[in-house]
């Protein structure tokens, strides 16, 4: 192909000077394969998904993204079209996730992408390039929460596992998975009107997020988790780790909530309970196959379609602003086989 001078559509954010501050402004806007960063696999990008870290990409958060012009999006699922190394040929599908992508190198959020070979996945078999996006980073990272969880021990015969952010990317996929795993499922979320969908993935009860947060002074809670996936951080994290049984563990991938911790060292030394570290973006290519290929097979959701809503470039920066605001449920996935 010819890479030079082909136009493409993407999501492009800007920033604005805005007398002493900034504005970042994020539109549909055109470019060229030339203007693409050099790698070696250009994808043609069928669809990709919309997580929280695109959020604060796409709002100039310069922790995420330090130079704009930007295109965000983390996430990429399509075909190869151009291939510097033997390994990829043209009309491979491929994945890529985490890495720098969309972060400081132009992201999924554009009809192509150029990367290095190292960040790229073929699709595992058993998964559709739609499937994958509808699980993205968030359900991946779903499933490695899980995955930290059982490697401690944890069994459905343990007791009740706790999701915070249950509506919200990373929160779906963890109930639906433990759910088809056999665990016993408890959804923390702030949304009154989702306990019905929620119990439809797979909860077994919906439990209060304004509760669950309440601050307490006492040392320890009465004991209750034998598990937690937690994306909230802050003092919701801190109650968790106060409240589960002995022994259990809670799986920390998230910030939504806060990005402290101010706690005591009593729930680990008195009910030797486990605080894992959770991280989806830097994990060895290796790795994140085997993940993948789980998310393909034995842990594969039956009900995924349900949990995704496709969108178009002309609602992305919308939709970014319902994730913001706290208000998304389920998955988003950009589709850009769509007329865009
Ligand atoms: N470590 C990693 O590699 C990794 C990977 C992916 C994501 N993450 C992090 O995980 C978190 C969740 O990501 P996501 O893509 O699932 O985001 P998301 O789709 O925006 O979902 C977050 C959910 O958290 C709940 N929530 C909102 N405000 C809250 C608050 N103040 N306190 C507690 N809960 C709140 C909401 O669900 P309810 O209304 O149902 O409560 C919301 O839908 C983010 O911090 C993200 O950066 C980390």
């Amino acid at each position: 192909m010819n890479s030079t001078d082909v136009a493409f559509k993407c999501f492009r954010v800007s920033e604005k000077a805005d007398g002493d501050s900034s504005r970042f402004i994020g539109e549909r806007s055109e470019r060229k394969l030339s203007e693409l960063p050099p790698g070696d696999v250009l994808i043609k990008v069928h669809y990709s998904s919309l997580n929280y870290k695109d959020v604060l990409s796409a709002n100039g958060n310069k922790s995420v993204t330090r130079q704009y012009p930007h295109t965000p999006g983390i996430d990429a699922a399509g075909t190869v079209v151009n291939s510097d190394i033997a390994q990829f040929k043209c009309g491979d599908q491929v994945l890529v996730t985490g890495y720098d992508l969309g972060m400081n190198t132009d992201g999924g959020f554009s009809e192509y992408i150029r990367v290095p070979a190292t960040w790229v996945l073929p699709l595992p078999v058993g998964l559709t390039l739609h499937h994958s996006m509808v699980l993205g980073t968030a359900g991946f990272t779903a499933a490695l929460c899980v995955e930290k969880l059982i490697q401690t021990g944890l069994s459905p015969d343990k007791g009740e596992i706790l999701v915070t952010g249950a509506t919200g990317g990373v929160g779906v996929i963890a109930v639906a998975l433990l759910a088809k795993l056999g665990y016993t499922v408890t959804a923390c979320t702030g949304k009154h009107n989702q306990e019905s969908f929620l119990k439809d993935i797979g909860a077994t009860s919906i439990i209060d997020r304004a509760g669950l947060a309440e601050p307490s002074t006492r040392p320890l809670l009465k004991e209750r988790w034998a598990g937690a996936v937690d994306v909230a951080g802050g003092e919701l994290l801190w109650n968790i780790l106060k409240s589960l049984q002995y022994g259990g563990s809670v799986a920390c991938c998230g910030l939504v909530g806060a990005p402290t911790l101010d706690a005591t060292v009593f729930p680990f030394i008195l009910r030797g309970v486990n605080l894992l570290g959770v991280d989806s973006v830097n994990l060895p290519l290796e790795k994140k196959g085997a993940i993948w290929a789980l998310l393909a097979s034995s842990w594969a959701l039956p009900k995924l379609e349900t949990i995704g809503t496709d969108i178009t470039l002309w609602e992305l920066a919308e939709s970014l602003q319902t994730i913001l605001e706290g208000r998304a449920v389920g998955r988003m996935i950009l589709n850009l086989s769509r007329p865009n």
